[in-house]
Order: C-alpha cells, then structure tokens, then sequence
C-alpha cells in the first residue's frame, strides 16, 4: 500500500526552498493545529527566535484577521502561515509593509494561475489596500501584519498569511467574495467537442511556502534598503481601488492610488484629497 502523503512533507519544504535559495523558513514550525499562527511566532518572539522564523498549521481554532474578525479557513484546505520578521525601522516607516507582503502573495498567486491555469481571459490578480489580494474581484488572500515595539523602533512585525488554496464551496456570507487556487484554477473553458478540460490540481502548500517566502524576502530586502517608494509603480499597476469609487468607514470618494507612506489616497466628491491610514474600504 503507497504511504499516505502527510498535510506539510519538511523535507519537500527544504528542497523547495534550496532551488529558490530562500533563508527564510528555518526554523519552521509545523503543527497539525494551534489558535493562531501569528500567536505562535509572537511567543518564539519573546523567546528570541530568529528573523525568518515561519510557523504553519494544518487549522487554527481562533485565526484571526484585520479589525478584530475571525478568518475562516476549513482544516487542511488552504494555506495558514506566519513569518517573524525583525525590521528595526521605526513604525512610520512600517506602516506600509502589509502592502509589501501583498505584493509578495499577489505575485505567487498570478505565476500560479499563469503557469498553470493557462486562460485566456482570467481575471487580473490585485492588491486591495491595505492588505488583500484579489482574483478580478474575489478575495484569495489575507495579510495580517502585528508589530511589537521597543522605543519608537518595531522590534518585531508578525507577518501572518492566509492563502486560499483548496477550498471550493465558501460559507453563505463569504460566498461570491471569496475564492482559491483550485476554483481558479478549475475549467472554464470548454474544448470544441463540448467537454470541459481537466481540472487542474491546486500546488502543493511545501512549494507554495517557499513561493511564498521567496518573493517575501527578495521584496523585504528592497523594503529594507530602498523603503517603500520603490513600489510605488508595482502596486499602481495592480491596485484593485484605483479609480474606483470608495466609502471608507464613511468617508465617501474615488481612490487615486497610494501614497509614499502607503496611505490610500482618496478624492472626496468636493475635489479634496485625503490620506487615509487605516480603515475598512467599500467599493460604492
Ligand atoms: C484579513 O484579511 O483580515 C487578514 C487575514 C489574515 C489571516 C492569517 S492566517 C495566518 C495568520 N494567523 C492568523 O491568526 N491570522 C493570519
């Protein structure tokens, strides 16, 4: 009988990121479940662990996402991870970063579908700030970024990703807003005899990781040396707001884009613009 294959395999993970030469990774901690991975890195945190420190689980009983919601992620299906990371940049110049990782996710997620899904007429993949990544205009993926902060300097920021992967069939309320690889992946078009293509097998989570955490850390080094204008022009060319019309948390105009210190920039119906730092974005 062939052996089972397990959920997370740490040896095709190392493999994987040694063809990527990825540093990141090690240690890793893998369990099968925990309340949430970013609560397991901001505990090696307080124990000294390393930058690069990565932490994924098969299920998190209390996975949390931005302004205090739960995320929803069925066990086993989808990618649930954590990076420590160690900036030491002072909190103005972080307040940018979950961008930064959503950049990193969204270029996973668009190599994926272009490698594999090989449609003609998929829908672009998008940052939606401040920290979502979208298929057209369904959410794939999640950033919650935490920081700790010693002084004015952020000691630690815990970069916590949520990547829908397996999950086909999305509850009631997520439904319509949510998507994955294996529904993006699935068939849509159909051969000239009339039958659907096969479908396609969403990637293994060990080489979507070392994806992952490759493109994290090539752009956390540029973060790092050439702070966050340099992805200025990255992000204007997948911004899902820009030129749409927003609400945020009341506050009613069109988005024109982010700013160099990653605020959104929104030009209310008077004409004036202002930045806005944090809050929950509506498209009208
Ligand atoms: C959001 O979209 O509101 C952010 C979702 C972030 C979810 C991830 S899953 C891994 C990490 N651990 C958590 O508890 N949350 C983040």
């Amino acid at each position: 009988m062939p052996a089972q294959r397990l959920w997370f395999d740490v040896s095709l993970f190392d493999d994987a990121r040694q063809q990527r030469s990825v540093r990141w990774g090690a240690p890793l901690v893998v369990l099968e479940r925990a309340g949430s991975t970013n609560d397991l890195a901001l505990d090696a945190e307080r124990d000294g662990a390393p930058e690069g420190a990565t932490f994924v689980v098969r299920e998190q009983t209390h996975g949390r996402g931005r302004r205090g919601n739960a995320w929803w992620a069925p066990p086993g299906d989808n990618l649930t991870c954590s990076v420590l990371l160690r900036p030491e940049l002072d909190a103005k110049e972080t307040a940018a970063l979950p961008l930064v990782v959503g950049l990193a996710v969204r270029e996973v997620v668009a190599r994926r579908l272009e490698s594999q899904g090989a449609v003609l007429s998929a829908p672009p993949v998008l940052v939606k700030w401040p920290n979502d990544v979208l298929v057209g205009s369904r959410k794939i993926a999640g950033v919650l970024v935490e920081s700790r902060l010693r002084l004015q300097a952020v000691s630690a920021a815990i970069v916590g990703i949520g990547l829908n992967v397996r999950t086909r069939v999305f509850p009631e309320e997520l439904a319509g807003q949510a998507t994955s690889l294996a529904r993006e992946l699935r068939p849509r078009r159909t051969s000239r005899s009339g039958t659907s293509q096969p479908t396609e097998e969403p990637p293994p989570f060990e080489e979507l990781l070392a994806e992952l955490l490759a493109s994290l850390e090539r752009r956390y080094e540029r973060f790092r040396s050439g702070g966050f204008s340099s992805f200025l022009a990255e992000l204007e060319i997948c911004d899902a707001l820009r030129g749409r019309p927003v609400r945020v948390d009341g506050l009613l105009g069109t988005a024109a884009g982010i700013g160099a210190d990653g605020a959104l920039r929104l030009v209310d119906d008077t004409g004036i613009e202002h930045r806005v730092h944090s809050g929950h974005v509506e498209l009208r």
